[in-house]
């Protein structure tokens, strides 16, 4: 399935948070611990040169255990701080701050050494759109919450978040750009709900994701649905559909609701803690 998605106003959220790098000490970056590949984007890496970084695998609840870890180590050895978060309940939030000091620890022994003394580090969340930043700068910030206000002269127009006398984060988040010009990419993120669905056919989404599960996780949809496996996607949405009788006038089977809700389930988590991609060995 070919698709066609645009950056829109991408070049400037970019030139946006290129200016915002330059006050900050760490960056934040969320990924979807079901995609934490394709949620990515590597040019960040330009953009971040020097600067401290961590990588959050954020809705670790929707995704894979055992793949998750294999992704922590993954971003470990490649020099990331690594840690998983679920930002909607605060499972593994409050840990983030720790992260923050592990990460800033170089910095701030040589800001002690330069007799700089309670300098706060400044942070800053990026991602891509739907990953979760706004409700993981909220459940970070929620206990902590008093906004440091605009400084004059230094921050102009920037809100920072004090999270204790050690940390402030910026308020709004760097959206990141996926990388638009894949199509595993685009599928993976689409599989998710990061692209509006308007972009692509639904019940062929439903097919390709189907054709993914019943590959790696065999037993998901017939245990969710209660069905028989079958190894046709085709099939497979024929009696998901016959199952909550959905039925078009006529009497036909309606397998366009059938693909919506399939992926509408995942979405959800409702099939299980499923991954859509591993680390490559290399
Ligand atoms: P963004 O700022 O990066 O664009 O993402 P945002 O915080 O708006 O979150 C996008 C969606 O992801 C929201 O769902 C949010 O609740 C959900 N979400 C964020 N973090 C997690 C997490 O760790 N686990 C799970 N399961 N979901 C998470 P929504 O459907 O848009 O809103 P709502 O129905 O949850 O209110």
């Amino acid at each position: 399935m070919q698709f066609q998605w645009y950056p829109g106003h991408m070049t400037k959220a970019k030139r946006a948070m290129q200016e915002d790098l330059k006050l900050i000490d760490v960056i934040i970056e969320l990924v979807d611990a079901r995609v934490p590949l394709s949620s990515k984007n590597p040019d960040i890496d330009q953009l971040a040169n020097g600067k401290s970084r961590i990588i959050l695998m954020n809705k670790y609840d929707l995704a894979d255990p055992a793949i998750t870890e294999k992704w922590i180590h993954y971003y470990e050895e490649k020099g990331y701080y690594v840690t998983k978060v679920n930002s909607k309940n605060g499972n593994g939030v409050k840990a983030v701050h720790g992260v923050i000091q592990e990460a800033c620890k170089a910095k701030i022994e040589r800001d002690r050494r330069r007799g700089i003394l309670n300098r706060p580090i400044r942070a800053m969340i990026v991602g891509i759109p739907n990953v979760g930043k706004s409700t993981f700068i909220n459940s970070f910030a929620k206990k902590a919450c008093a906004k440091t206000g605009n400084k004059p002269g230094v921050t102009k127009g920037k809100q920072w978040i004090r999270l204790n006398k050690n940390v402030e984060l910026l308020d709004t988040p760097g959206i990141l750009w996926p990388k638009f010009e894949d199509q595993t990419v685009g599928l993976r993120l689409a599989f998710i709900g990061s692209i509006k669905d308007d972009l692509f056919n639904i019940y062929e989404l439903s097919v390709l994701l189907l054709d993914y599960l019943t590959q790696n996780y065999p037993n998901a949809v017939s245990d969710f649905y209660q069905i028989d496996r079958e190894e046709e996607s085709a099939q497979l949405l024929e009696k998901i559909a016959v199952r909550r009788g959905y039925m078009k006038t006529g009497g036909v089977y309606d397998v366009d609701k059938a693909g919506k809700c399939l992926v509408d389930d995942f979405r959800a988590g409702k099939l299980g803690k499923i991954s859509l991609e591993e680390p490559q060995e290399n």
